[in-house]
């Protein structure tokens, strides 16, 4: 018998990336093999992001080919998985009708039997949508994930975030901040490592928090905070690399620089996401810092780590942002001097407390402020990047260049690196830097 087909499209953070790979081990296990067109499926998988408008839109695009593929045959499954059914909930399957099944971030465990009912005669006979949206506790921490790559692993350490920034939805979406046991986060690494994996990036909303929630339990033995768990995750051994996402400047000790400086696996690169230099904004998105404390916190850590590289998200237009609130964004940029930025005009989510707040920003003005701000940062990212021009960095292959001839890999501070020499995807070599572009970095082996 010819074996089912199943078509996976992910959208989002890495912890979707990261719950794409759950999928996959779900339905490969299951005798499912992956194909590239969503036309060639039984089970068309959407794991879908709805942190700004443009990510619903971008869906939708891709949504419409769903549509068109369930009315020529109705036999096909469709799934929505992610934060966007989570945020809709039961409306989702009158905004999207073809679709049989929807399940939020906490219920992915429950994926693979819906789809077996749904196949199962579920939808010959007429069987109505299913959804599964109930908060959970940290299952998913715990699924079988098949890798992308087999020497870099994602390593979820916690879920959800309590945070509520006045702009976000991901609270809603995730649930409330939960850190698996440190114990269960080193096996699942002694395993990773018996298997092949070199790199791992450790996964959460607000990694600096991790453990917070786990203070009150019983449980002894092991660490509680993020700190600890870099230095135990670097005892580990076997691993040449530790990364971590994402961090929150409110939540960044001086415990976790120094773990960050004395760890030997831990890389050099800290993302911490500023989105504004204007205090007053900073307040109204409920962020607990001012720019003069971030940029302290900024200080510290490159006294720790002087090569350290730093990335930053950063959101324009925010509700009542003047002139005066961007040119702080801006002058917040010029002293933080980050490595790259990732710049987002600001998009009203309902249920967020944001997108009720008076004034907020036309269009028109968001897009003018986010072309002066990448701009800037595209620049100061070009002459940061123009540092390592000369020297010598270890470089993770990760395969072929995308430009064609040569290879490509990642420095320690996250910058990829396009090479020519000979040398295995998850080797790790030495390349002589010879040139930055916009982006990435030139060299040789
Ligand atoms: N947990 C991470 C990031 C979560 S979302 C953190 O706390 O930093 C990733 C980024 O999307 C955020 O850092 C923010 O810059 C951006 N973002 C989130 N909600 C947004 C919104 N409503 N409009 C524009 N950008 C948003
Ligand atoms: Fe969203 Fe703030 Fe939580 Fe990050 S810390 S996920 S921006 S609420
Ligand atoms: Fe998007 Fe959900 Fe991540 S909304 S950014 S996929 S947590």
């Amino acid at each position: 018998m010819k074996p089912s087909t199943y078509f996976l499209r992910t959208f989002g953070c890495q912890m979707n990336d990261h719950d794409a790979e759950r999928i996959r081990a779900a339905m490969e296990d299951r005798g499912y093999r992956r194909v590239s067109r969503p036309e060639d499926a039984d089970v068309l998988v959407y794991n879908t992001c709805t942190v700004r408008a443009s990510a619903d839109q971008r869906l939708a695009g891709h949504l419409g080919a769903a549509a068109r593929i369930k009315r020529q045959d109705p036999r096909r499954v469709v799934v929505l998985t992610g934060c966007l059914p989570q945020a809709e909930q039961a409306a989702v399957f009158t905004r999207f009708p073809f679709v049989d099944i929807a399940l939020g971030p906490q219920n992915l465990h429950r994926m693979l039997l819906a789809v077996e009912q749904a196949r199962e005669g579920g939808l010959a006979k007429g069987g109505e949508p299913r959804g599964f949206f109930e908060d959970g506790p940290l299952l998913s921490g715990s699924l079988p994930a098949r890798r992308e790559r087999p020497f870099q692993a994602w390593v979820q350490v916690m879920s959800g975030c309590t945070n509520f920034c006045t702009y976000c939805i991901v609270p809603y979406v995730r649930g409330p901040e939960r850190s698996r046991p440190a114990d269960e986060i080193l096996t699942e690494l002694r395993a990773l490592v018996a298997d092949g994996v070199r790199e791992v990036t450790f996964l959460g909303q607000n990694v600096n928090a991790y453990g917070r929630d786990l203070r009150g339990s019983q449980k002894s033995g092991t660490t509680r905070t993020f700190a600890g768990l870099l230095r135990m995750a670097d005892a580990v051994g076997g691993l040449d690399r530790i990364r971590f996402l994402t961090s929150h400047p409110k939540d960044l000790g001086d415990e976790m620089i120094a773990a960050m400086a004395q760890a030997p696996a831990v890389c050099e690169h800290l993302h911490l996401p500023a989105q504004s230099g204007s205090n007053a904004v900073l307040e109204r998105m409920r962020r607990g810092y001012s720019a003069q404390t971030y940029l302290r916190l900024l200080d510290k850590v490159r006294a720790a780590l002087p090569d350290v590289a730093i990335t930053t998200d950063l959101i324009v237009g925010f509700p009542g942002e003047t002139e005066a609130d961007f040119v702080a964004t801006l002058e917040l940029v010029e002293r933080a001097r980050f490595d790259a930025a990732f710049t987002f005009m600001y998009s009203p989510r309902r249920g967020t407390d944001a997108a009720t707040m008076p004034d907020q920003i036309p269009e028109d003005i968001r897009r003018e402020r986010v072309r002066r701000l990448i701009a800037r940062t595209q620049t100061i990212g070009r002459e940061r990047r123009s540092r390592f021009v000369g020297r010598r960095l270890e470089v993770l292959v990760e395969g072929a260049s995308r430009d064609g001839g040569g290879l490509r890999g990642r420095t320690r501070h996250n910058v990829t690196v396009n090479f020519g020499g000979r040398a295995a995807p998850g080797q790790l070599v030495e390349v002589a830097i010879t040139a930055a572009t916009s982006t990435t970095l030139r060299g040789t082996v």
